[in-house]
């Protein structure tokens, strides 16, 4: 397929994955990234590189566009400055490739662009799909204005929003935060454990973007989370059952949020989400099963 992409975030944990795949397929990418040349081509393949959104104008030919970029949600604690870092780095970063997109001579036909399941907000134990009303606080606030912006390009350019869960892949994303401690035993639920972790596994991420991308029929938001929700003491429970380690330590909510502030949500809230649109649009999972999908990552 000779398509020319460019990509956003094409330096991440899930798009390094997503450039070596769609590259595999005979599409040609340009990531914009503000790393040097050479390391973004080591972590990305064989890719053109820019390195600011100015330079979007000087790309020949764009079809579509897959917007990944953010700063770490969960890397640093949410003090005012770091929430504006947060929205920078998605919203204003967003504002600015539509504004470039919207000055060339012709539109991309489909954009892609991120968002998360913290878009919800904290959910409990209902299901969630797309169509549920959200819960206003940071992370939907974020997500909601990230969605927005994206979707300044709809109309002639088909925009689909992926609700990402929590990834989970081999030598990166939130697993590799938790794998020192539960490969010691010494992991544990957090809080009571009834919270729901939206999960999905890598490559069914990178599968579930390139549907969304090479099926012209849909657009809006999307939840790219594994058909099978599990909370997190079930979670807990499938990673040490892979790591065959104990995991019966529980981190108190307490500790959690004198450690991590506001941040604490991300760990102590959740959404049990279902990814109707994805399953109605016939995406087929490699990886349903949380068991199955950790022991690929850890194995
Ligand atoms: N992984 C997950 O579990 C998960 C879950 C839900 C949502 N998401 C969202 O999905 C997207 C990709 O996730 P990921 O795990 O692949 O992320 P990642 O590994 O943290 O990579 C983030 C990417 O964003 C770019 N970036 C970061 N800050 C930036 C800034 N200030 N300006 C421009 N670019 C910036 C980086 O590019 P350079 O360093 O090359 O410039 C990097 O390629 C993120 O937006 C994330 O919020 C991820």
């Amino acid at each position: 397929m000779n398509q020319h992409i460019l990509i956003t975030g094409g330096t991440g944990f899930i798009g390094q994955l997503l450039c070596h795949q769609l590259h595999c397929e005979g599409r040609s990418l340009t990531v914009l990234s503000r790393r040097e040349e050479a390391e973004v081509q080591r972590l990305c393949g064989r890719v053109q590189v820019i390195h600011s959104l100015d330079e979007v104008a000087t790309i020949p030919t764009i079809d579509a566009v897959i917007n990944l970029a953010g700063e770490g949600i969960a890397e640093k604690r949410w003090t005012q400055q770091r929430k504006q870092t947060l929205w920078d780095s998605r919203i204003t970063f967003t504002d600015e490739l539509v504004s470039q997109l919207q000055r060339r001579d012709a539109l991309p036909a489909a954009m892609i662009s991120g968002s998360a399941v913290g878009y919800y907000g904290d959910q409990g134990e209902a299901d969630v799909t797309e169509a549920t009303e959200p819960r206003d606080e940071f992370t939907h606030r974020l997500c909601a204005a990230w969605e927005a912006s994206a979707t300044r390009l709809s109309g002639e350019t088909r925009v689909c929003l992926s609700r990402t869960g929590l990834v989970i892949g081999r030598d990166g994303g939130f697993l590799q935060q938790m794998l020192p401690l539960f490969r010691l035993g010494l992991g544990g639920r957090l809080g009571n454990g009834r919270q729901y972790m939206p999960w999905i596994h890598r490559q069914d991420m990178v599968q579930g973007l390139i549907h969304l991308l090479d099926s012209p029929e849909l657009s809006g938001p999307f939840n790219l989370t594994a058909p099978e929700p599990v909370t997190n003491a079930e979670f807990t429970r499938a990673l040490a059952q892979v790591l065959n380690r104990p995991a019966c330590l529980p981190v108190p909510p307490v500790a959690l949020r004198l450690a991590l502030g506001e941040m604490a949500r991300l760990l102590l809230t959740g959404q049990k989400a279902r990814p109707a649109r994805l399953l109605e649009s016939g995406f087929v999972f490699q990886y349903p099963a949380v068991e199955q999908a950790l022991a690929e990552a850890v194995g």
